[in-house]
């Protein structure tokens, strides 16, 4: 796909319309490199990715639930459920993760994580330009401290997205986009 035509039809296709195959070992390879070319003020390196697979996304499932049944004990049953079968829903995720210095004496924390979101957002365009579909997920598991020890990811650390990868069964319906004029302005000069 050329570059162009990737970026402006660019648009999410959701877990739901996901099936096999994902991407393979060096699919992937190339899915994480393109992701590591995101722009890092100061070489930081300010992400890192887990990839999860195939048994291990049942176990992901338990997690989730635990999560969930740590956070409210009267949990549904249906809510334990749709929490177990969450990463089931995809062939492959990815969690990005921020690994941010808050007191970097150059760098500031926010210009780190955006570059993990940059990188986040590269990774699901590399996998599209692949012919997969993606979509960038958070929720609640994003930020559950149960499922980020779970995950090995450390309390300063941060879930920036799940990045849920498959073969799309169906095209998404189409979203409305902005205009870029309805968000753009010229400055030619001091705002008076
Ligand atoms: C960091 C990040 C986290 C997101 N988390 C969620 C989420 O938890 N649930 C959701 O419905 N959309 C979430 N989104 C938005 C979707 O990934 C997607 O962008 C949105 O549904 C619009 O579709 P589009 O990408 O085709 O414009 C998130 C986006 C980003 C960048």
């Amino acid at each position: 796909m050329q570059a162009l035509d990737l970026l402006l039809n660019r648009a999410s296709v959701a877990p739901r319309l996901h099936a096999d195959p994902a991407p393979s070992d060096s699919e992937l390879e190339q899915i994480l490199s393109a992701a590591c070319r995101a722009p890092d003020h100061g070489r930081l390196r300010p992400w890192r990715f887990i990839v999860i697979r195939g048994d291990a996304r049942a176990k992901l499932g338990e997690v989730f639930a635990d999560a969930l049944k740590k956070r409210d004990p009267n949990a549904p049953q249906a809510a334990l459920e749709k929490e177990m079968n969450r990463p089931l829903r995809s062939p492959l995720i990815v969690a990005i993760i921020a690994t941010a210095q808050k007191d970097h004496p150059k760098i500031p924390e926010i210009e780190q994580i955006v570059s993990a979101g940059a990188a986040a957002h590269t990774m699901v365009l590399a996998a599209q330009a692949m012919g997969y579909g993606g979509m960038l997920l958070t929720g609640t598991n994003a930020y559950d401290e149960t499922v980020k020890a779970a995950l090995g990811i450390s309390a300063d650390e941060q879930v920036i997205s799940y990045a849920y990868l498959g073969t799309p069964t169906a095209a998404m319906p189409e979203a409305p986009r902005p205009a870029p004029a309805d968000l753009t302005r010229e400055w030619t000069g001091p705002v008076s």
